[in-house]
């Protein structure tokens, strides 16, 4: 029996005490089996209710591991690469293998060869809601190289979108978000700054700011049932608390600004109210015109703190309205009425007093001006519109993929948007659901913030004297 086979041999050198017998190993994976859910248990858990931490400490982590190694077929899949020849120690080819007296023979040698070289990938940084990274363009790139592809970077990074947010000379910064960032709002408003408002938010995950100081006038323009009057609510709402005046002009009837009436210092309803409103607001920026002549001020934020007038934001429901002639009768009136509007949005900057004009198509067909005010209107916030004119209008000389974007607005998302400011970026943004009910109990509780017309408008003719 000298013949033994090694498993067998192997049974009987085993000490007893090590033996593993079924009910251990059975054990054992019960124990990892556990382990394993309570593990994947706790993370679920973990990224369900903490999700910010989780994406922090764990998600961003291995989303920066698999972005690096993969970065080089993801740069040569979306055509970022460029060949370059570098020397390299290579190996000659290999003579065939055959039986173990055939010599190989291996020639080494420092060759130049091409390889595919990926632009150079800055440090990973995480966001909210994914990551910004800067990367250095190859030499004959330039930043619209990365505009083309950020789609099939998104698909590869396996994100929501990939955007070119910012870019340096030599350089682009790429921001990809995981998920699309608008589909619940939950800002306020209320930002507790003068003129400034924060209607909704934008995609890169940031609050969508207006500041009437830095962009005074705005069109809001969109298809019926867009969101342009959930914006405007927004806009009331945020303003309400603010020491400054708001003005109504809602040629339908005053359907849509009648509830907000108590924080309005005027509401003009039909067309003479308007163009009596209007003219008054004429009257206004000439007062404060010859105001800071005499202080010898450019604008009314270099009067002293006591001598400057109060702010007025004009807000207009529908502008076609305030164009539309029923009858001959009516022409004097639309022409003094878009002249007077011009003259707002050309002084309103130096002079405090703001438009957002809203409406479903700003176009030359409603009549001699209009194109002169809307490009007075440097701020642009384009709702779904019916027809891709009325983007090309709404968002002028933009880049075509922000008319794109405008024109890809479904009608499920009411309140999405895309905004342009007057650098020439733009933004996909959505506004927060503000309701009827409450934009009027803002009105309501801020009613007495609400200057008189006609404090506003009776002409100050010492304002400087008073202080000293
Ligand atoms: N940001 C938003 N979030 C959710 N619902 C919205 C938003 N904006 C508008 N809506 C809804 O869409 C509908 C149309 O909005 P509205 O502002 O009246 O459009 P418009 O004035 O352009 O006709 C309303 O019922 C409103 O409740
Ligand atoms: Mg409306």
């Amino acid at each position: 029996m000298g013949h033994r086979l090694p498993g067998c041999f192997l049974r009987t050198r085993r000490r007893p005490g090590r033996r593993l017998n079924g009910q251990t190993v059975t054990h054992t994976m019960y124990a990892a089996l556990g382990f394993l859910a309570a593990s994947a248990a706790g993370a679920w858990a973990w990224r369900h209710w903490l999700p910010r931490s989780f994406w922090y400490l764990v998600g961003f982590p291995l989303k920066t591991v698999r972005v690096y190694l993969t970065w080089r077929h993801v740069a040569y899949g979306c055509t970022l690469t460029r060949k370059r020849r570098v020397w390299r120690l290579s190996l000659d080819a290999l003579p065939g293998l055959g039986t173990a007296s055939v010599v190989i023979q291996e020639r080494r040698r420092v060759r130049r060869v091409d390889i595919e070289r990926a632009p150079r990938l800055g440090i990973m940084r995480p966001t909210v809601m994914g990551w910004r990274v800067r990367v250095r363009l190859h030499d004959g790139q330039i930043p619209d190289d990365y505009v083309k592809v950020t789609e099939r970077l998104a698909h590869a990074w396996r994100v929501y979108a990939v955007r070119v947010v910012d870019s340096a000379p030599g350089s682009v910064t790429l921001l990809a978000t995981m998920r699309d960032p608008l589909t619940t709002i939950d800002v306020t408003p209320e930002t507790g700054d003068l003129l400034t408002v924060r209607p909704g938010r934008l995609e890169n995950g940031r609050d969508w700011v207006i500041d009437f100081r830095t962009v005074p006038h705005w069109l809001n323009a969109g298809a019926t049932q867009s969101g342009k009057s959930n914006l405007a609510n927004a806009i009331i709402k945020g303003l309400a608390p603010q020491p400054i005046a708001i003005v109504g002009l809602d040629l339908k009837g005053g359907v849509e600004f009648t509830p907000y009436k108590p924080r309005l210092s005027a509401l003009g309803t039909t067309r003479g109210e308007c163009v009596g409103l209007l003219d008054d607001l004429v009257g206004v920026l000439t007062d404060r015109m010859r105001i800071c002549r005499e202080a010898g001020a450019r604008n009314v934020w270099k009067l002293p703190d006591h001598a400057r007038p109060t702010p007025i934001v004009v807000l207009v429901d529908e502008v076609a309205e305030l164009f539309l002639m029923a009858d001959k009768s009516e022409k004097d009136e639309i022409a003094k009425t878009a002249t007077a509007l011009l003259r707002i949005a050309q002084l309103g900057r130096a002079f405090a007093v703001y438009l957002i004009v809203c409406g479903q198509r700003i176009g030359s067909d409603l009549g001699p001006g209009v194109t002169a005010l809307r490009s007075q209107l440097s701020g642009r916030i384009c709702h779904r519109v019916n027809d891709p004119e009325t983007a090309n209008l709404t968002l002028g000389d933009m880049d075509p993929d922000a008319l794109d974007a405008a024109r890809a607005i479904a009608a499920e998302t009411p309140g999405m948007a895309i905004v342009a400011g007057q650098d020439g970026s733009w933004h996909r943004a959505r506004s927060v659901f503000v309701s009827e009910e409450d934009a009027e109990a803002a009105a309501r509780q801020y009613a007495a913030l609400a200057p008189a017309w006609a404090d506003l408008v009776a002409v100050d003719t010492a304002p400087l004297t008073e202080a000293a």
